[in-house]
């Protein structure tokens, strides 16, 4: 009932969002503003962003090593910086990368933006949390938008992922997954790898199931 009601409701909201989403916007969360642009993914709306804000929040990350993969506005980056944390952020959008570096000077908050493929341009250096949020709708990526959304027709970005992730594990390797996508499928991908999802957390917003799965080796 609730996923048919949120079908016939997409088309009008993503007409809104779309609308929403295309002047730079505003994003502030424990007194840490970033400017969002169309071509980024907007925590303003979408769930995830917000409910692992809330997760790492009680966490004493004092010197720890932090990476988010895939940072986006990078408001999580910023924040676990402000909390302590050496903190890498990384992005395959160059818009991204160029506007948390931006707020990173605003904010007075250091961290290590860098643009990445992945791991690609990541060094060999071990992180106690990795971050992920990932793009999962089965579609190609057409523009830097759609990068934040989509993660090929074929599942590419978890292939991918799941491929290098177990050179590069954290013992808080930690990925958002939402009911609404095929996260069998992507459970099935990432154990081809050697890898196993622990559930640590699961929130309901908006009828919308939201999990925190821990990524370990099996
Ligand atoms: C759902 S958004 C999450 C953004 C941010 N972590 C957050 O929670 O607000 C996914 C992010 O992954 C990035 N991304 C997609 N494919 C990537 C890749 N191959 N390497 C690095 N980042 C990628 C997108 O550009 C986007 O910023």
């Amino acid at each position: 009932m609730v996923k048919k009601l949120k079908k016939h409701l997409f088309p009008i909201a993503k007409f809104f969002f779309d609308k929403y989403t295309l002047k730079k916007r505003k994003y502030t969360y424990e007194g840490i503003t970033v400017k969002i642009s169309a071509e980024v993914f907007p925590p303003h709306f979408t769930i995830s962003t917000k409910i692992l804000l809330e997760y790492i929040k009680p966490l004493n990350l004092t010197d720890t090593n932090f990476l988010e993969l895939g940072c986006g506005s990078g408001i999580i980056s910023l924040f676990a910086a402000s909390k302590g944390a050496n903190v890498t952020a990384s992005d395959i959008n160059q818009i991204a990368i160029k506007e948390l570096k931006d707020a990173s000077v605003k904010n007075e908050i250091s961290l290590n933006v860098l643009y990445s493929d992945l791991f690609e341009n990541l060094s060999d250096q071990q992180f106690d949390y990795i971050i992920i949020n990932p793009p999962y709708y089965p579609k190609a990526p057409q523009n830097d938008k759609e990068l934040a959304w989509f993660c090929g027709e074929n599942f590419e970005y978890f292939e991918k992922l799941f491929a290098q992730l177990p050179n590069h594990l954290a013992p808080n390797t930690w990925m958002i997954l939402s009911e609404d996508c095929e996260i069998d499928h992507i459970k099935q991908l990432a154990t081809k790898n050697g890898l196993s999802f622990e559930l640590i957390l699961e929130k309901s917003v908006v009828k919308e199931k939201n999990y925190i799965f821990r990524i370990q080796k099996l």
